[in-house]
């Protein structure tokens, strides 16, 4: 196996790997390492059906939760990111932010399979969350570690939400629900609970406020903090390629797509890694 670092702040492409066959434990262990170490992963030219995505899911951890999408036919665990060449909705998942943070164990990764891949533009970009925090002076570290955050799903998935009753004409099964509105504290700065490194926790959209803080305060300084944490030193791009497999960890990077395709159809296939100790 040959690891690229992509010269980025993180991000790393992977080769002499075949994802489509049975993985063996030393791969499944020096894959993991890779993408503890990277955070974010790219396997080119491995064309795998929804059965080696499965495969592929569970040996790095086992399936997540996944709220408010309803999956492919035929798949419990596997949900399409699609988006057909006409379509003129919001982009999806166009904002900063990391998967599910809202929920009470947050996913540790996601995948993403190529299934139709544009020919120019639908790159998606990451932002490494563990350098962003290391960066903050000391007294700035100190004063986050002692916030937490206020986490819910309602601005994107209650019935009143962006992808809510008013967002018509997506190809995207999306099942927006009265649930979104739930609460979640979560630590504003996490150890990361494999590699104990710290780093900020999910952004301005999933997280709603601060705890003791008054919604003006709070929406201040996350807003302030959200420029910090995707600065262009922070953020590594991915570009997509027919057949590529992208692996990346929710707990260290923030992700958002991007646009830039009009005319063109493009499909990804999603599987959602659970926390170690949620996996199924
Ligand atoms: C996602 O957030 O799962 C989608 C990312 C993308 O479409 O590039």
């Amino acid at each position: 196996m040959r690891i690229e670092p992509s010269g980025e702040v993180c991000g790393a492409e992977v080769f002499g790997v075949d994802l489509s066959g049975p993985l063996s434990a030393q791969t499944v262990a020096k894959v993991r390492a890779a993408w503890l170490a990277h955070r974010v992963l790219a396997f080119p030219d491995q064309y795998l059906d929804d059965d080696a995505l499965e495969r592929f899911t569970l040996a790095m951890g086992g399936f997540g939760e996944d709220p408010y999408f309803a999956p492919i036919e035929g798949r419990a665990h596997i949900a399409a990111i699609l988006r057909e060449a006409d379509e003129t909705t919001p982009l999806f998942a166009e904002n900063w932010h990391s998967d599910w943070s809202f929920l009470p164990e947050p996913p540790a990764g996601t995948c993403l399979a190529a299934v139709e891949i544009p020919p120019v533009g639908g790159e998606t970009l990451f932002a490494d969350q563990v350098a962003a925090f290391a960066a903050l002076p000391d007294d700035r570290k100190e004063r986050l570690r002692s916030l937490t955050a206020i986490h819910s799903a309602r601005l994107a998935y209650a019935p009143e939400g962006s992808y809510g009753s008013r967002d018509k004409g997506r190809s995207m099964a999306i099942r927006p629900d009265e649930s979104a509105r739930a609460t979640q504290r979560h630590p504003l700065v996490r150890h990361h609970p494999e590699t104990g490194e710290e780093a900020l926790f999910s952004t301005l959209g999933y997280i709603v406020g601060i705890e003791g803080m008054d919604d003006a305060e709070a929406l201040a300084l996350l807003r302030d903090l959200s420029e910090w944490q995707v600065r262009d030193e922070f953020v590594h791009r991915r570009r997509w390629a027919p057949g590529m497999v992208v692996l990346w960890d929710n707990r260290s990077v923030l992700h958002r797509a991007t646009g830039g395709y009009e005319g063109y159809r493009r499909e990804l296939h999603r599987t959602t890694i659970a926390a170690p100790r949620q996996a199924a």
